[in-house]
């Protein structure tokens, strides 16, 4: 991969100034600009229309972040990205989730394997499997036909699936119940088991690396609980399946090889929902469908591949992340579907976002000394505009969000989805041009908050992996020009370590270990109250 200091481009030090002079712009003048809406918006077919007139932004603006993608070499990255050279280079791995949803049997050779055709012979054993489940064909234990489907997995093992099968669930098969256990904290799965019938549930074994404490001490106690409840052990083989890259590891908990499927190194967990980590999604929804999630999706790896800085969704969407972050210090970023099904997207995208570009270090190894990503969150409309919009509309950040909808409803009560679209559009509204004269001024309302509109047709399995796959585009072209590896996550591994210290010492164990003072306290607080709770 390149290593582009930013700060260092002619193109970063014209946006500083310009950013000085853009400070007075206000989205109420904008926005009366002839042909700003023609110019500013992108119609792809009949997916979406994607609108981005409601930004602080002129046409000078866009050029000189244009220019900055063309220094920082976003595109010729892109490439290197999608011809598998390992651009993931602290873990030395391609990063090519992309030719998971790619149709093309052109041979890709990775490790010397054609990952076309090993990634393909794996997907149609899910797709076997998954329409086995569905069909009652794959029985449980007792035979009786499955009724629940239980992913244990974490990050993004569950976060991606449980988001689609969320986001899916009016094409999902109604006799099936999903559950996603993810948490360490016993309340999780505890609460799930008291819902489920042991004869009719499958439980999904999701971890790539299938070493995660939180998913191995779940996966341990839902296996002993069934061996508890149907009184033998042989029925692990009904009931267990595995979703991993560490076949071996799957062996020794006990699920045998049929039942196991597999991924690989060259998909990184949070990109990894296009892989078989989708079995619980694809059991929702049944092959066909889950095929044209990933048609959406590679729909949307050709798009951002052949359209140009203006006519391109991901690279405007990631310029506008580094606009409002670099140059005008937003630290946050809201993303907002109206979409009641798509509850769990900010969630889904706070791991993909932040855990990518949640980095201070460079490619060189240098701390940076520009700011990098943002904190996503979110909730869906309306029910955020009765939350937290007040600090939008009238608190004192910038906050630039994104809010996404679909023109047709996913229900027959059509008459609540104008309500819906009304409130959707009337916010950006509100937030761009405010209400600069009122009564008070604390009914004043500033507005020249920054929104864009993903407006959708309708959302189906197609624009759900075409949606994913902008946001994964953008999180990669931002990462690229804040000279950052977005595809390793070094930073979860510190706290995972301490946590294998301290295990043993909350649970009893007398031996020193050395522990700043505020945690030495609090460990000594737990093992007092434990102790008397023990007693009693
Ligand atoms: O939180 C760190 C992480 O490694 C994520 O990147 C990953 O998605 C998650 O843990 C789960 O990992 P695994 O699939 O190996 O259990």
């Amino acid at each position: 991969m390149y290593s582009i200091n930013p700060t260092k481009t002619k193109s970063w030090k014209a946006l500083i100034a310009h950013a000085e002079t853009s400070k007075g712009l206000h989205l109420r003048d904008l926005l009366k600009e002839k042909n700003r809406f023609e110019s500013m918006h992108i119609k792809v077919d009949d997916l979406l229309i994607f609108d981005f007139a409601k930004h602080r932004i002129d046409e000078t603006t866009l050029k000189l972040l244009e220019d900055l993608f063309d220094e920082c070499k976003v595109q010729e990255s892109l490439e290197k990205q999608f011809s598998g050279v390992p651009i993931n280079r602290t873990e030395n791995r391609s990063v090519l989730h992309t030719a998971l949803r790619d149709p093309s049997t052109d041979p890709l050779i990775i490790d010397g394997k054609d990952i076309r055709e090993i990634s393909k012979i794996e997907l149609h054993r899910m797709y076997d499997f998954a329409e086995s489940i569905r069909v009652g064909k794959i029985r449980g234990h007792t035979g009786k036909i499955f009724k629940n489907v239980v992913n244990i997995g974490i990050g993004g093992s569950d976060l991606g699936p449980h988001m689609a099968v969320e986001a899916l669930k009016p094409f999902s098969n109604r006799n099936l119940k999903f559950h996603f256990v993810s948490n360490v904290d016993g309340s999780d799965l505890h609460e799930c088991l008291l819902q489920i019938d042991p004869e009719e549930s499958l439980f999904i074994i999701a971890s790539k690396t299938f070493t995660t404490q939180e998913t191995m001490a779940n996966a341990q106690v839902a296996q002993s609980w069934l061996i508890q409840k149907l009184g033998v052990h042989d029925c692990i083989e009904k009931h267990f399946v595995a979703i991993s890259s560490n076949s071996k590891k799957v062996l020794q908990f006990g699920i045998k090889k049929e039942n196991t499927f597999g991924f690989w190194d060259w998909v990184g967990g949070r990109y990894s929902l296009w892989s078989t980590i989708g079995m619980s999604l694809c059991i929702s929804i049944g092959s066909d469908n889950y095929q044209k999630f990933l048609n959406g999706a590679h729909f949307i790896d050709n798009h951002v591949k052949e359209k140009p800085f203006r006519e391109n969704i991901a690279k405007i969407m990631a310029a506008l992340g580094i606009w409002y972050r670099n140059f005008m210090n937003a630290t946050t970023h809201a993303v907002l579907p109206y979409d009641q099904n798509l509850n769990r997207f900010p969630a889904y995208l706070q791991q993909a976002d932040m855990e990518s570009n949640g980095k201070s270090t460079d490619r060189n190894g240098v701390v940076v000394n520009y700011s990098t990503g943002p904190i996503i969150w979110g909730e869906p409309g309306t029910n955020g505009q009765h939350a937290f919009y007040q600090l939008i509309h009238q608190g004192t950040e910038l906050i630039p969000a994104d809010f996404i909808a679909s023109v047709a409803p996913q229900h027959p009560l059509y008459a609540h989805h104008s309500k819906l679209l009304s409130n959707y559009l009337a916010q950006t509204e509100a937030l761009a041009v405010g209400k600069p004269i009122a009564t008070s001024p604390h009914k004043e309302f500033q507005g020249n908050q920054p929104t864009s509109t993903l407006l959708f047709d309708r959302m189906n399995p197609f624009s759900l992996g075409a949606l994913i796959a902008l946001y994964e585009h953008k999180i990669f072209f931002q990462g690229v020009v804040w000279n950052i590896y977005s595809f390793d996550q070094w930073g979860v591994e510190l706290g995972k370590d301490m946590a294998k210290t301290i295990l043993p010492e909350i649970e009893g164990d007398d031996s020193e270990h050395i522990h700043d003072s505020s945690t030495k306290g609090l460990i000594n607080h737990i093992r007092v109250l434990s102790n008397k709770t023990d007693n009693n």
